[in-house]
């Protein structure tokens, strides 16, 4: 596996795989590698001759700079795995490849950022779509593969990439969970023993949404109010429990049949999310 921190070091080596005409994948994380990543990459490699991941904790990003100090960072285990799986190339840059002093430009996408962890963290989106953009930048990959857990995001990405005329495909790839149905993610690390027996119940409560949506037993508000409350009662800090339309992620109204319900919760210092998406 090619190591690189520097993007001149990564352009000569994609100059070359073009050159013989080779289709680029491209993973992008902020490291703490788990299932759910190698299922991104696993995907990549089905679907393309190289593959490049980048590890990245983007401090952007992060609206609570106590967030982003206790992000997890797991650099060498991370590359450990990365090899270990014949990955072709991983971009790990410092900060100051990434933001050098004087960089005046964000990448702001509008509307899908309104709600849901838009309007709980600013600035958010905007530290995701400037970063990811930059890293388009940077790889020009062909494809570029996302994870469904993080559902807004991934929304995020597909409108700027759009709107900016990228010519990345952006794949979405399922959300893997673990036996218990908790969605895999790097956050899972910072809970303690009792808070990961609870963050249980945040799937729990979103599949008892989905079949009280599915046998039509009350309205979309009335489903939203009760489950919020059920999170509280269970010792979470839920931030939204929301019945979305999949396209845009506005509220669902009654006449909607391709639904999404987001959610975002608390448990202690970690904030988890998690969603579930139904066809009525
Ligand atoms: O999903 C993530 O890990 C990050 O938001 C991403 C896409 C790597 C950008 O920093």
């Amino acid at each position: 596996m090619i190591c690189s921190k520097q993007i001149a070091h990564l352009r000569a080596q994609i100059k070359q795989w073009r050159v013989e005409g080779a289709i680029i994948a491209f993973v992008p994380t902020m490291g703490n590698l788990h299932a759910g990543h190698l299922q991104l990459i696993s995907a990549a490699k089905e679907q393309a001759d190289q593959v490049v991941v980048s590890v990245f904790v983007n401090p952007t990003q992060f609206n609570d700079p106590n967030d982003f100090t206790n992000y997890p960072r797991t650099e060498q285990a991370d590359s450990e795995k990365l090899q270990s799986l014949a990955v072709d190339l991983l971009y790990m840059p410092a900060t100051e490849e990434m933001y050098p002093a004087k960089s005046l430009t964000t990448v702001s996408v509008a509307e899908v950022t309104n709600y849901h962890c838009g309007a709980a963290r600013p600035g958010h989106f905007d530290g995701v779509a400037t970063v990811v953009s930059k890293l388009f930048n940077i790889v020009q990959p062909d494809k570029a593969f996302f994870g469904e857990k993080d559902f807004q995001q991934l929304q995020v990405i597909r409108t700027m990439t759009a709107d900016l005329n990228s010519p990345v495909e952006i794949i979405a790839v399922p959300t893997q969970r673990e036996v218990d149905g908790l969605a895999m993610s790097s956050r899972n690390s910072l809970l303690t023993e009792q808070q990961r027996q609870q963050a249980i119940q945040l799937y729990q409560t979103l599949c008892l949404a989905k079949e009280a949506i599915l046998a039509r037993q009350a309205s979309f508000a009335e489903i939203e109010h009760t489950s919020m409350q059920s999170l509280s009662a269970q010792g979470f800090r839920p931030d939204y429990f929301s019945v979305c339309r999949r396209c845009d992620l506005q509220t669902a109204g009654k006449k909607d049949t391709r639904l999404i319900i987001l959610v975002a919760a608390s448990l202690g210092v970690t904030r988890l999310i998690d969603n579930i998406q139904l066809d009525l």
